[in-house]
């Protein structure tokens, strides 16, 4: 199996929010097989006063802070100057919302760098000049986008050759192949009165197969009937 490599940069204003995240389980193990680098950028280090501030209040008045031009630039500016970048993401809940064909593309990148914002938002000549992609979690709004950039980083690194062990099992998840996956079971076969299904102990792997498309579409039917209406089923 080729071995990719990915690089993501996560620019932040609390990194703290994500120092566990990614130095523990599969991420960890990513970056311990050298699969992935994850590197975490405080903002607060690009200020350009003592005080470390990286935001001021809005021009034309409003409620809360505005992420300041100078720390980002100073911040990403620095990265690219080290290497290309395929990919400068801001997650902002009025982004494009993430869905599972999107981390099958940025999988496949080199170098990706995630912004976080924070407060109120960022200026919007950062978002004019600097990004090259919005993506979204999903429509609710979190306190910062710390917590999407764990999100997206996850949802990556588990797709780069090598990350997961059993490739099969990450191509056969749920959203692969436009539907939800089937239900699970392990042993034992019978806990308390509750039984597997005998199809799955029968050693016959068409009869499974064919079982787990049933209930696969059955369940997407029934929770995500806008996934079975886009048509994407393999
Ligand atoms: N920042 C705040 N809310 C967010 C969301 N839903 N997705 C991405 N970034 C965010």
């Amino acid at each position: 199996m080729p071995e990719l490599k990915i690089r993501i940069d996560i620019v932040c204003v609390v990194p703290q929010v994500l120092e566990s995240v990614v130095s523990t389980s599969i991420l960890k193990r990513a970056q311990d097989k050298g699969l992935v680098e994850i590197h975490l950028h405080n903002l607060h280090d690009y200020a350009s006063d003592a005080f470390r501030h990286i935001d001021d209040t809005p021009y034309g008045g409003g409620a809360g802070m505005v992420i300041q031009c100078e720390p980002v630039f100073a911040c990403i500016e620095r990265l690219q100057s080290e290497r290309h970048y395929d990919e400068v993401i801001f997650l902002t809940p009025d982004g494009e919302v993430l869905h599972q064909s999107i981390c099958n593309e940025l999988s496949m990148r080199s170098n990706l760098i995630l912004l976080c914002g924070h407060y109120k938002g960022i200026d919007q000549r950062i978002r004019e000049s600097l990004v090259t992609r919005e993506i979204s979690i999903g429509d609710y709004v979190l306190t910062g986008g710390e917590f999407a950039a764990g999100v997206l980083t996850d949802a990556i690194v588990r797709l780069v050759p090598g990350v997961v062990g059993d490739a099969e099992s990450v191509l056969e998840d749920s959203f692969m192949h436009g539907l939800l996956d089937a239900p699970l079971y392990t042993k034992p076969a019978v806990f308390r009165d509750l039984h597997v299904p005998d199809v799955l102990l029968s050693g016959n792997h068409a009869k499974i197969a064919a079982w787990r498309k049933d209930m696969a579409t059955e369940r997407t039917q029934h929770r995500r009937p806008d996934i079975l209406d886009k048509g994407d089923v393999e």
